[in-house]
């Protein structure tokens, strides 16, 4: 048996420009996802995912085709595809175990299919390396779910914060100690595709200005990637207000994240901005130490749920091992 987990991730800077060849800034945080995997004597592959509502779901080595349901595929697709490529199989007991709910954006998806191939190449002992682990993680979230960057992916097997170029071409670690970062939870689930392909509409119909907006996002994230390594907070916070400036403009902020950006600014935060695809999820504030309450209670009073994060956390690990 072997028990992996991995985290979750908020972005901080370069959200949607990231699916554009453009860099971003991740964070992951101490909200993980854990699997536990063990051979079994037949051919039968049984998930459970209490946190999905999946229980007892089986089905045979044979029947890994590609079509699953939605609460089943990332863990599926990957078991599909690490058979495929490292030429083993086995009938497998899988289960889940979510700290944080999918509904905030944290990037459930990706951990769950990060810790899932790292329990499987344990189990199998292929000695894969955290590069290859993310190849393979990032095809099996893109035969499912089409669009994305791999940020999230890079975030859950490198953990800490990264500065990621879309698809991994980069992906570089940045050696800092902690953000004092606020997060607030609008209430409102988010569709990622929908807003990554109101995005790609927009593009298509208005190249160059949202090329530009592009190239105005990237050079955010060059220059608050400088002041991070320095922690010049209050220089970054205004990065971040100028991130969402754009954010609005690509059309994916919303009203509730407004009201919660807009509430956290004038208690005096640093700054603020959305953080992932938009359209709901989570907002993100920076805050000295001395506004840090001022701000979470504007946030509340503005109808947002205060949700207490460690970041620049560790990236997938073994848990468990017999
Ligand atoms: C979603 O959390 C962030 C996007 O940039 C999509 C992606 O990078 O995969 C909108």
């Amino acid at each position: 048996m072997v028990k992996t987990s991995a985290p979750g991730k908020l972005m901080l800077f370069g959200e949607h420009a990231v699916v554009y060849e453009r860099p971003c800034i991740v964070t992951a945080v101490n909200h993980r996802m854990s699997v536990s995997i063990d051979k079994r004597n037949d051919e039968k592959i049984i998930v459970n995912a209490p946190e999905m509502n999946v229980k007892d779901y089986k089905i045979s080595i044979d029947n890994l085709n590609g079509k699953y349901s939605r609460e089943t595929a990332f863990v599926l697709t990957a078991v599909k595809n690490f058979f495929d490529k490292y030429k083993c199989e086995s009938g497998l007991n899988v289960e889940t175990h979510s700290e944080f709910s999918s509904k905030f954006g944290f990037g459930s998806s990706s951990a769950v299919t990060v810790s899932t191939l790292k329990a499987l190449s344990e189990l199998f002992n292929v000695k894969i390396s955290k590069k290859e682990l993310f190849d393979i993680s990032y095809k099996t979230v893109l035969d499912v779910q089409k669009v994305g960057s791999g940020f999230d992916v890079a975030s859950a097997i490198y953990g800490r914060t990264l500065y990621f170029v879309s698809g991994g071409k980069v992906i570089e670690e940045m050696n800092i100690d902690r953000i004092p970062l606020i997060v607030g939870y609008t209430g409102i689930k988010a569709d990622t595709s929908t807003l990554v392909k109101k995005v790609s509409q927009e593009m298509e119909k208005e190249h160059e200005k949202i090329n530009n907006i592009f190239n105005k996002i990237e050079n955010i994230v060059i220059e608050a990637k400088r002041k991070i390594k320095n922690s010049e907070w209050s220089k970054i916070g205004s990065f971040m207000n100028e991130n969402q400036k754009y954010l609005r403009m690509l059309g994916v902020s919303s009203p509730e994240l407004d009201k919660l950006i807009f509430s956290s600014s004038k208690a005096g935060a640093y700054g603020s901005k959305l953080s992932g695809a938009g359209g709901g999820d989570c907002m993100i504030a920076l805050a000295s130490d001395e506004k840090r309450d001022l701000v979470s209670k504007a946030i509340e009073k503005a109808g947002g749920i205060i949700i207490p994060v460690e970041t620049n956390v560790e990236g997938v690990r073994i848990e468990r091992q017999y």
